[in-house]
């Protein structure tokens, strides 16, 4: 029985999917209650509060936690306290974390609530796995999609690099990790297949939905966080072995007539 928090997120639904076609007993965490679907087998839990998990855990052998709050960063650590603490009561299953390339580098909040919980893992006591990964194409995607709600230039930090990755090939990377069972520890960090600039990331953006703007990138990210970006310490130029490309992910989202 495998265990997903964040089940119904961007990574954890093609996750879930991905389990139940292989025939794992696939459970999936939420704040609400869901009806019951193909493979998966909902509980209504919070890891804010610790409602629900203890049965949610019950009989779990895996755990992947994919649960996050990006906009309310700071809650991501005592949720894994929560979780860790009832992994603990409920026979102590593997644990298997997605996090970020670069959180051990870069002094951005969010990623270092990603760091401090990766500790806490490694110092659970738990059997566990760790899986960084670049950004989703999805990520870029709505960022792009914000600025260009509004009317005018598009301003971008200059120096800004990414390397996006294709969300279904995380949730195959994550799927093997489960399904082999044991736990790894740290294991190889996994990038998209090209680093490009936001600039050249913008430009196909906006060639792909037909939009015509002015893009600029006037000045760099500010700040620590700012460097480590620019640094480029989110990239795993080594480890780029993602196959969709984000003009492939383009293409798809908005295909040529
Ligand atoms: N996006 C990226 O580019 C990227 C890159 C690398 C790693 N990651 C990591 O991948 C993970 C998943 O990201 P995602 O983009 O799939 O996130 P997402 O779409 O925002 O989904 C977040 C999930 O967290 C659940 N959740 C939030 N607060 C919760 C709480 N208090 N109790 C229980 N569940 C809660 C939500 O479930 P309900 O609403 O159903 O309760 C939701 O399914 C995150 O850890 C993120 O840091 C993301």
């Amino acid at each position: 029985m495998i265990l997903v928090t964040g089940a119904s997120g961007t990574l954890g639904r093609p996750l879930t999917r991905l389990l139940a076609e292989a025939g794992a007993d696939v459970h999936g965490l939420s704040r609400r209650t869901r009806a019951p679907e193909d493979g998966v087998t909902w509980h209504k839990g919070d890891l804010r509060t610790g409602e629900g998990l203890d049965a949610a855990l019950a009989g779990a052998e895996t755990v992947v936690h994919c649960a996050s709050e990006p906009l309310r960063m700071k809650r991501d650590l005592p949720a894994a306290r929560l979780l860790i603490d009832a992994a603990r009561r409920q026979g102590a299953p593997h644990l298997i974390y997605i996090s970020i390339v670069g959180v051990d580098k870069i002094p951005y909040r969010y990623y270092m609530t990603k760091y401090a919980v990766e500790r806490l893992i490694e110092g659970s006591g738990l059997p566990y796995t760790i899986l960084r990964t670049t950004q989703f194409h999805t990520l870029p995607y709505m960022a792009l999609d914000a600025v260009t709600k509004v009317p005018g230039v598009i301003a971008l930090p200059k120096g800004l690099r990414d390397q996006p990755i294709d969300v279904g090939e995380v949730a195959e990377r994550l799927a093997e990790l489960a399904l082999a069972g044991g736990p790894a520890r740290r294991v190889d960090d996994m990038g998209g297949p090209e680093v490009l600039t936001a600039e050249e990331m913008a430009r196909a953006y906006l060639k792909a939905r037909g939009l015509r703007r002015p893009v600029r990138v006037p000045l760099p990210l500010p700040g620590r966080a700012g460097r480590g970006f620019r640094e480029g310490h989110h990239l795993a130029p080594g480890h780029a072995v993602g196959r969709r490309t984000w003009q492939e992910f383009l293409d798809e989202r908005h295909p040529r007539p």
